[in-house]
């Protein structure tokens, strides 16, 4: 199965404050983006570097950089604009491409209302970002969109993933590697996660 579940103190620390039903807006947002910024990290340290030389303070030195092109973050609207930040925070010349999604409440498939990629996908890592795996549905549509636009190296960050998300994503797009800071037990009989976060997006824009 292609999930990491990034078992780190702090992660476990943080997610623990976030489960809290009486948990601020402005606290759930604060730790989504340092929980972000914590799967970031994992998520990268296979990235492309190349060794070049600079003037150093005693000579000439050699040091690494990034090569290749830019990665690009894909925020998942609404909810994913909550990691946003946080991920920015360790990778700040990222480009970032958008998608709009909605789940249908009633049928729990993702409906699709905005797709703003940026160019060369095929030469970028591609970081999807999004609180929720749930059922799995916006997660798959969403590598369906950067797959058809040329991405082959995608990675899927999530807060909380629920293993009937795991299964589907993994069954539909095997190549792609989830990181979550939690796989959680079950999806309920509305789609939520049990014991999840709540509606992430409504705790991140203080809907609701
Ligand atoms: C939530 C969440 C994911 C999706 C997960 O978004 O942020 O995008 O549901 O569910 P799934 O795995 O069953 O597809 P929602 O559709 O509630 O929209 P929002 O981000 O605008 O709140
Ligand atoms: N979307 C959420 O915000 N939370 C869930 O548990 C499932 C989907």
């Amino acid at each position: 199965m292609n999930v990491k579940e990034i078992r780190h103190p702090l992660i476990r620390h943080k997610l623990g404050l976030m489960r809290r039903s009486d948990i601020s807006t402005k606290n759930f947002r604060e730790l989504a983006q340092e929980v972000a910024a914590l799967l970031t990290y994992e998520a990268t340290q296979d990235m492309a570097v190349e060794t070049h030389t600079i003037q150093g303070w005693c000579g000439d030195v050699d040091v690494e950089k990034l090569s290749g092109k830019k990665v690009t973050v894909v925020p998942i609207l609404r909810a994913g604009l909550g990691m946003l930040d946080g991920v920015l925070s360790l990778v700040p010349s990222a480009k970032v491409s958008v998608i709009g999604l909605a789940r249908n409440e009633e049928t729990l498939e993702a409906d699709t209302y905005l797709e703003k990629l940026v160019g060369e996908l095929n030469q970028r890592m591609a970081l999807i970002i999004d609180p929720m795996l749930a059922t799995g549905g916006s997660m798959v549509a969403t590598i369906d969109m950067l797959k058809k636009a040329g991405a082959r190296d995608i990675r899927a960050l999530v807060l909380v993933a629920a293993p009937e998300g795991i299964q589907r994503v993994n069954d539909a797009h095997p190549d792609v590697q989830i990181y979550t800071a939690s796989v959680d037990q079950r999806l309920n009989e509305h789609g939520y996660i049990i014991p999840g976060l709540g509606d992430a997006g409504d705790k991140i824009f203080g809907t609701k």
